[in-house]
């Protein structure tokens, strides 16, 4: 798919379907009756997803496609990008090559740039027409929908329309890296190969990768992450990036990314139902990746790192088992009395282990906990840290992009459900407030930085679609963490 720009008036583009957007008042259903010209506008009135399509005299007239935009009061960025999503379903549903867009006016009524409204229509548009096909070899794919063309009849606004789609194309290809990631299953994605296809998008998007092996995590005392990876014949890696060295002088953000690239409980096995969805369980490094894949493309002036500990949590004759005690890598000991609570055993590590970088910020990203799906469900992503004013910065980031995040509390008043006998910390917290106690396992191993965690456990990984979002890996983090990023400031 490709989303282009071009100043023309809309009937001199040639395109199988011209789009528009409109309202439900009475100047945009108007302007329909006027374009649609003899034929008679019924059974539409512009409200939310509703949709008209009309044909022109002859067969080689393009169509004209209404999208219900709703009351313009209430209109908003979202709303755009979901009913631009509409737009692209119903040109693939139609199987059509190209379609164009009539660029809409909005600046004043949404009080964004040129380019943010662009952005959102390329970002609805793109999102939309993902789908993990690459593993079917019988259904015959259907010449595919190629060719958006964002028009306007304003010649001095096409530059700023052009950097809104280039923007938003670079924050969807850091998406889509992530939902393709995700979604692999675990025997093509298990850690060797993940570290192998981030080191591929290092060389090709300029940043640095370097992967260490089983000896090597051994060696530096990574003990949750060999405990955890005991269980599997397929060896840990522990993955880490980094981008713009250069402008370390203005600030270093770290991101850290829960990397169990298939989780299956390990000795405390999880039921078979719905297990296989546990090969999603490295969202948070997916969305690590995406998140420098977008920042590179975009050549943001910023000072990244990044840490992810890949592992698969396997039961097994050499697997970890309950009651065991590991040694984390700042020393700090942790009984093990679930072995599927170990996102945050591996997370530990790589937490203490990204002080080494003096990172200003960190922020972890972790399909961490069931707890965080029951109590926020798959429209917001759990977040807990130790700085107000980053949290906030990422309230504002996940209202921008819509990938929204809500605050829950680190009071320390649920730490002595971690508390442990023989070890520092317990890594399970019993059944109440499942996400904040896990929250809290992490907080023991973080550094003098500040700090946000964020629980993707219900935003990573979706049971049903959203409108432009298909059933399975998301791609959540990616445009949060680029907005975030690119408003940083130390
Ligand atoms: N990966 C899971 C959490 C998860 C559950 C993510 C559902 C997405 C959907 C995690 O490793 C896990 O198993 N957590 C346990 C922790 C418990 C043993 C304390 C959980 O949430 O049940
Ligand atoms: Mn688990
Ligand atoms: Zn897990």
């Amino acid at each position: 798919m490709n989303v282009s720009s071009l100043t023309a008036s809309p009937s001199s583009v040639r395109t199988d379907l011209i789009a528009v957007y409109s309202f439900q008042d009475k100047k945009s259903l108007a302007d329909l009756s006027a374009l649609s010209g003899r034929h008679k506008v019924r059974d539409f009135s512009g409200k939310e997803g509703e949709m008209l399509l009309l044909y022109g005299e002859e067969k080689s007239s393009p169509r004209y496609l209404f999208v219900g935009a709703g009351a313009s009061g209430s209109f908003s960025i979202e709303k755009l990008r979901r009913a631009s999503a509409a737009i692209a379903k119903k040109c693939n549903s139609l199987h059509l090559q190209s379609a164009a867009i009539l660029f809409p006016e909005l600046e004043t009524m949404l009080s964004a740039t040129t380019a943010d409204i662009a952005a959102a229509i390329t970002e609805g548009c793109l999102l939309s027409l993902y789908k993990f096909d690459k593993y079917f070899t019988v259904e015959k794919k259907k010449p595919a929908f190629k060719e958006i063309i964002i028009v306007t009849a304003k010649k001095n606004m096409e530059k700023d329309i052009r950097s809104g789609i280039t923007k938003a194309a670079a924050l969807c290809a850091g998406t889509i890296h992530a939902r393709d990631l995700t979604n692999a299953p675990s025997n093509e994605i298990y850690p060797d190969t993940l570290a192998k296809n981030i080191r591929k998008t290092g060389r090709a998007l300029n940043f640095s990768v370097q992967v260490y092996d089983k000896k090597k995590i051994r060696s530096l005392g990574l003990g949750g992450v060999i405990g955890v990876s005991k269980g599997s014949t397929n060896d840990p890696r522990f993955i880490l990036l980094e981008y713009g060295k250069q402008f370390k002088k203005s600030g270093t953000i770290a991101l850290v990314g829960k990397g169990v690239t298939f989780d299956t409980g390990g000795i405390s096995i999880k039921p078979a139902a719905g297990m296989a969805e546990m090969k999603m369980d490295m969202g948070g490094a997916a969305a690590v990746v995406g998140t420098f894949h977008s920042v590179a493309a975009l050549g943001l002036r910023k000072h990244l790192i990044g840490v992810i500990p890949a592992v698969e949590n396997m039961p097994s004759g050499s697997a970890i088992k309950p009651g065991d005690v590991i040694i984390h890598y700042n020393g700090k000991t942790s009984e093990v009395d679930n072995t599927d609570a170990e996102g945050r055993l591996i997370l530990a590590d790589a937490l203490s282990y990204v002080s080494r970088y003096s990172p200003d910020v960190v922020i972890d990203l972790a399909t961490l906990t069931g707890a965080c799906v029951v109590a926020l469900g798959h429209h917001a992503t759990g977040m807990m840290g130790n700085d107000q004013p980053t949290m906030d910065a990422l309230i504002i980031a996940g209202n921008n992009t819509y990938e929204r995040v809500w605050q829950l509390p680190l009071f320390e008043e649920y730490e002595k459900q971690i508390k442990s006998d023989i070890a520092d910390v317990k890594n399970v917290g019993g059944r109440w407030a499942g996400a904040i106690t896990a929250g809290l396992f992490l907080k023991k191993f973080i550094g003098t930085y500040k700090w946000v965690h964020l629980d993707i456990a219900g935003t990573a990984m979706l049971e049903e679609h959203q409108e432009y979002i298909p059933r399975g890996g998301s791609g959540v983090g990616v445009r949060l963490l680029t907005d975030f990023i690119a408003n940083w400031k130390k």
